[in-house]
């Protein structure tokens, strides 16, 4: 990969970070990399440039390196690239308020569009409270560093890259301070239409644009969510902003953001060898040794953006359908646990496991289970099960871009037809080659079982082959070349406007 195209070093900031500390049986401290989609990302980044990562504390252990350097950076090793690691240690109750009140559920609802708004959510004193005690804290003690690290470097300015929905009053907080800081900050999950954010009180919806807005570069994965957003900015807080739609940009206080949508990918050297290592192999013949004639699919967070549930049902409709399957299918859902301390999430948890239950009694017989649920975090025997699949299940509700639906199709070695909602951000890219389905028609995804499995052999393979294409011309390397050209071309806008 190409360096930084700038000599500034970059300042990655998430809630989630790269690795996270935990004390082994032995009783020494190791290393856990941190899990889901942004990391892998990010760490691509770290690939090309220096950089210090700012993240929460997520472990005691965390908490205990941060003491042991004195709140500061502590170099880490990832595939041989070396980067300072700072972590922001909050207080476990404020921790609480702020991820398990409002970033999750809260904000993640209202951007997947998940609450059932003739009942929830009601907005209580202990909303109010996890806002100003929770969320605003957290963001405040990650902008204290940021501007820490800021301070640091004077003239040097680095570019800050901060990510996601935990931090959108962060970039109006380090303004304030650092008026001349480079700020770009990337949402990673889907930007909803401007109402849905009227769920929540005017003072904190307008308090999050706000936030973004503090921003040089606000980016998404997909042009509706840019869409979206620029029309947010005038529906929320119009009277403060000029929207220029034909530019993609916001006015805002004399300064410029610009609105962009990066579709972020995968590494596919990277995953392409993985596909092949020891541990992923072994897994392989794990999976072998389970399958049917045929395999369906899914691979997700235990989300209930996911859609999970919805897919059973669709299957056990398939399975009344075309009882000539029966026997020979199996649907293999590894479901990574997810979010346990929130109670929309154990719920779920529970009607997965009750429909499952359902559906496996109607049609199972003693010597076939139709759906196989797996609730663990097995990376390696996902991306076994990548390889295998025949059908590849990706029904979400909403989802700001799914990369399972990116990684799978490009290491699959069946030509597996790709099941895919329309409302993913992957949509966009893959949408022409996949069975494109609406999330909540249980008929559209049952269908789309039987037609990827009664697809002609040449067409399941012409899609095959574009989706791994697409993926490999668009992968993760382009990503992040396409915003550094921005930034770079931002900065000098900025530079000769002072
Ligand atoms: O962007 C969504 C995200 O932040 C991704 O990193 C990942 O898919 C998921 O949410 C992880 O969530 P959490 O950090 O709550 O486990």
């Amino acid at each position: 990969m190409e360096r930084c195209p700038f000599e500034n070093e970059l300042i990655l900031v998430s809630n989630r970070g790269p690795i996270s500390y935990t004390r082994g049986e032995d009783g020494e401290l190791k290393t856990v990399r941190g899990g889901g989609g942004l990391v892998t990302a990010l760490l691509g980044v770290a690939a090309s440039c220096e950089i210090t990562w700012i993240a929460s504390a997520m472990t005691p252990e965390d908490a205990e390196i941060s003491i042991r350097v004195g709140g500061g950076s502590t170099k880490v090793t990832h595939d041989e690239h070396r980067l300072g690691l700072r972590f922001v240690v909050s207080d476990p109750e404020v921790y609480n308020k702020f991820y398990n009140i409002i970033a999750n559920p809260l904000i993640w609802f209202i951007q997947h569009y998940l609450w059932d708004l003739s009942v929830v959510p009601d907005i209580r004193h202990n909303e109010f409270e996890a806002w100003e005690n929770g969320y605003q804290v957290v963001n405040r003690e990650f902008a204290d560093v940021v501007c820490d690290e800021l301070d640091a470097r004077g003239n040097e300015r680095p570019v800050v890259m901060l990510h996601d929905y935990h931090l959108y009053t962060c970039p109006s907080l380090v303004r304030e301070r650092h008026p001349e800081a480079f700020l770009h900050q990337f949402v990673h999950i889907p930007w909803p239409q401007s109402d849905s954010w009227r769920v929540l009180p005017r003072h904190i919806r307008q308090a999050i644009v706000r936030g973004l807005l503090a921003n040089d570069i606000v980016a998404f994965h997909t042009q509706r969510y840019v869409r979206n957003f620029l029309v947010s900015c005038e529906e929320l807080i119009g009277a403060e902003v000029e929207v220029d739609f034909a530019r993609s940009v916001v006015i805002v206080a004399g300064r410029e953001v610009w609105v962009r949508a990066y579709p972020i990918s995968i590494d596919c050297a990277d995953f392409e060898r993985l596909a092949e290592s020891e541990s992923v192999l072994e897994e392989e013949r794990y999976i072998e040794a389970l399958r049917r004639e045929y395999l369906v699919l899914r691979v997700d967070r235990m989300d209930l953006s996911k859609n999970i549930v919805r897919g059973f049902k669709a299957f056990d409709m398939f399975l009344d359908d075309h009882p000539e399957f029966k026997q020979r299918i199996t649907f293999l859902a590894l479901l990574q646990p997810s979010r346990g301390d929130v109670k929309e999430y154990n719920t779920y948890r529970q009607q997965i496991m009750r429909e499952v239950e359902v559906i496996n009694t109607k049609h199972g017989t003693t010597n076939w289970m139709p759906i196989d649920v797996r609730m663990q975090d097995n990376f390696m025997r996902s991306v076994a099960a990548y390889k295998q699949f025949d059908v590849l299940m990706v029904n979400a509700i909403y989802d700001g871009m799914n990369l399972i639906a990116k990684e799978a199709g490009l290491i699959n070695r069946h030509d597996g037809v790709l099941i895919l909602s329309e409302n993913t951000g992957a949509h966009e890219e893959l949408g022409e080659y996949c069975l494109s389905v609406n999330p909540f028609d249980l008929e559209s995804q049952s269908e789309a079982i039987y037609q990827a499995l009664i697809m002609e052999k040449d067409e399941k393979s012409r899609r095959a082959g574009m989706i791994r294409d697409t993926v490999k011309h668009n992968d993760i390397q382009k990503w992040i070349e396409t915003q550094f050209v921005d930034i770079k071309a931002k900065m000098t806008e900025k530079a000769e406007a002072t």
